[in-house]
């Protein structure tokens, strides 16, 4: 075939080929268009899952009649003009191409009118020439009858009217979610399916709840933090809160949602430290920066941007998320905890273990996965209630928001101890209710948190062993003990090759200086050999000695059966009050969950 051009029909059709896969993504280019007209309400009607009517109705500024002709022309946009103006994007549409794409593939019609016009105009795309006066409010009204109508080809692919109905509603949720501040209207076969009040800033929280659920919303905190230029406002979902796919997370970058990999990655190392390998954290974030700062000419549908310093934006979600994570919950903050420790009966400062509670041996690893998730689901039992403590870069605010409640100045957030039951579990009374703690998770997570923190300053703390243990290993054991002796050294492992299958241990960590050396060696043997198997590009050394420590945190925990007297389960709840990310344990299993008053009256059905 010799070269030719193709017609303005098919370069528009290849272009639709890029965005409009099936009738939600019409929809996002139409909802798109009326946020970027500045809509304050929205109405959109669906017939037959989309297949035969998308309308999207506004109350934006609306166009002229010159440019409703022009609108639907390819390259035609009033977003940008010039080269430089791609530098800075603060539209969500720009491209100039959404409108004409689709009226390629289906039949559209505009009516628009601006705010200060007698009247509105009309135009059928690709059929009229020119628009045609008629009435309409101020606002603009697209309508896309026949998707695909005369393209049998991706018809074809498109699924049953439910399906295709499916995406919209899920692509309304995202948009909706995003934009308190606009109302929405969604109807099927003119039936009323969804309807959202605009929102002033502070109610924002109501379309999370209306969109998302009041149970994520119990279980989340909520956070607002700045630095670098940058901000991060939004809901993180607590570990509770997980689900077994990643169907709830939502991230807007300056106002656009977004689905891209480098932040995603920054959340889930976020919440690496307190969840489950296969559970996948909820949350719905609001990005911002300057859009100098990112380039959102990357793909068509605009999902995936690029960041110019993305190490940068993906150390701040990072760290800003998983230091909200640390301090929500239980988490007091640790001056604050130092005053009250003061004022408790039993003495116990964290850097000094009670012998009782510390001394411990490995625990049976792999412990039946939440017990306590399915106790929450069948009496109300509201798990670590971090939702009230709304998240601040300064820890203080929380403290200070809990001593304002009056009846809660002198009780400590987790409470006085009362007990221990099944040799399990600690029992206090809170200000608010009955608390139940899972000791042995507990511990772990206050042992692995001081593993980290000494790592981190000034280094483990070892305690050399009486009696040195020798160990039989394998070779590849041996070796591998061999060449990371220093790495080993700095976990507070001190190890020599005595052997070709031989090892002796000297030191461990002071913190686990009554716990099995053996078995702590060995399971840290078999975790660095596990992790120089999958070294993933992306796990930095920080990460990996992360790992090695919640490994050995495990081994410093309180034995299942041991009797805590009242002093030691007091102080437990005390350290636990001290220790960042105490609501779960290394595992991500939670550590206490709180019966409060009126669960309690729940259960004995008492005021009904
Ligand atoms: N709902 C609306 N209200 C007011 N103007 C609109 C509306 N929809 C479209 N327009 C106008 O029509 C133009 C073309 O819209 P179209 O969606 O094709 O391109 P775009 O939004 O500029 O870029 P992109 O292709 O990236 O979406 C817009 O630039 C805008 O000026
Ligand atoms: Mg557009």
């Amino acid at each position: 075939m010799p070269i030719q051009r193709l017609s303005a029909q098919l370069v528009n059709q290849i272009a639709a080929g890029e965005i409009i896969e099936r009738p939600a993504s019409v929809l996002k280019e139409l909802l798109e268009n009326a946020l970027d007209a500045g809509a304050s309400a929205i109405q959109v009607d669906i017939e037959a899952g989309g297949k035969r009517l998308i309308r999207v109705r506004d109350d934006g500024v609306g166009m002229p009649a010159d440019d409703l002709a022009l609108a639907v022309q390819s390259h035609a946009t009033s977003k940008i003009a010039a080269l430089d103006d791609l530098d800075h994007i603060a539209t969500l549409g720009f491209r100039g191409e959404a409108l004409p794409s689709i009226a390629s593939v289906a039949s559209v019609r505009i009516t628009t009118c601006t705010r200060d016009a007698a009247h509105g105009h009309t135009l059928l795309a690709t059929t009229d020439a020119q628009p045609a006066p008629a009435p309409h409010p101020a606002g603009t009204s697209v309508e896309v009858r026949d998707l695909f109508h005369q393209v049998p080809a991706r018809r074809k692919f498109l699924r049953t009217e439910r399906t295709e109905f499916r995406h919209i509603q899920e692509l309304v949720r995202r948009v909706a979610l995003g934009r308190p501040e606009v109302a929405f209207r969604l109807t099927h076969n003119h039936r009323d399916i969804m309807q959202l009040a605009a929102l002033s800033p502070d109610h924002a929280q109501q379309r999370v709840a209306d969109l998302m659920g009041t149970a994520f919303l119990s279980a989340s905190l909520q956070l607002d933090t700045q630095a670098a230029g940058m901000r991060l406002q939004g809901w993180l979902g607590l570990p509770t809160a997980s689900r077994g796919q990643p169907d709830l997370q939502y991230v807007y970058l300056n106002g656009r949602m977004i689905r891209d990999r480098l932040v995603t990655q920054a959340l889930r190392r976020a919440y690496a430290d307190v969840l489950f390998k296969d559970r996948y954290p909820t949350y719905v974030l609001h990005l911002q920066l300057d859009p100098a700062q990112v380039d959102v000419n990357v793909h068509p549908t605009k999902h995936e941007v690029r960041f110019r310093d993305g190490g940068l934006v993906f150390d701040f979600i990072q760290r800003q998320v998983a230091r909200a994570l640390a301090e929500g919950g239980a988490y007091q903050g640790e001056s604050d905890n130092a005053q009250r420790a003061g004022q408790a009966e039993p003495v116990n400062t964290p850097s000094q273990p009670m012998p009782g509670y510390a001394n411990a041996v490995a625990p049976s690893a792999g412990t039946t996965a939440l017990p306590l998730a399915q106790a929450q689901a069948l009496y109300g039992v509201t798990p670590n209630p971090a939702a009230t403590n709304r998240y601040h870069t300064e820890s203080a605010d929380v403290a200070a928001s809990l001593v304002s409640e009056p009846n809660n100045a002198q009780t400590p957030r987790l409470g006085h101890a009362i007990g221990q039951i099944h040799g399990l579990f600690v029992l206090a009374q809170s200000a608010q209710g009955l608390i139940l703690v899972d000791m042995h998770a507990a511990h772990e997570r206050i042992v692995y948190e001081r593993l980290k923190r000494q790592y981190a300053e000034q280094g483990v703390a070892t305690q050399p062993l009486l009696v040195p243990i020798g160990l039989a290993v394998s070779p590849a054991e041996a070796d591998l003990a061999e060449d990371q002796q220093a790495l080993l050294a700095q976990l507070g492992l001190e190890v020599d090759r005595i052997g070709p299958e031989q090892l002796r241990l000297r030191a461990l960590p002071a913190l686990l200086a009554s716990a099995d050396g053996e078995a702590v060696l060995r399971d840290v043997l078999a975790d660095l050999r596990a992790n120089t198997a999958s070294h993933s590009a992306g796990d930095t050394i920080n990460t990996r000695m992360t790992t090695l420590l919640s490994t050995m945190g495990c081994h410093g925990s309180v034995r299942a059966n041991r009797t805590l007297t009242l002093a030691e389960q007091e102080g437990l709840l005390r350290d636990m009050e001290c220790t960042p990310n105490i609501d779960q344990c290394n595992h991500g299993r939670p550590t206490w969950v709180e019966l409060d008053r009126r669960a309690l009256d729940r259960l004995f059905l008492r005021g009904q």
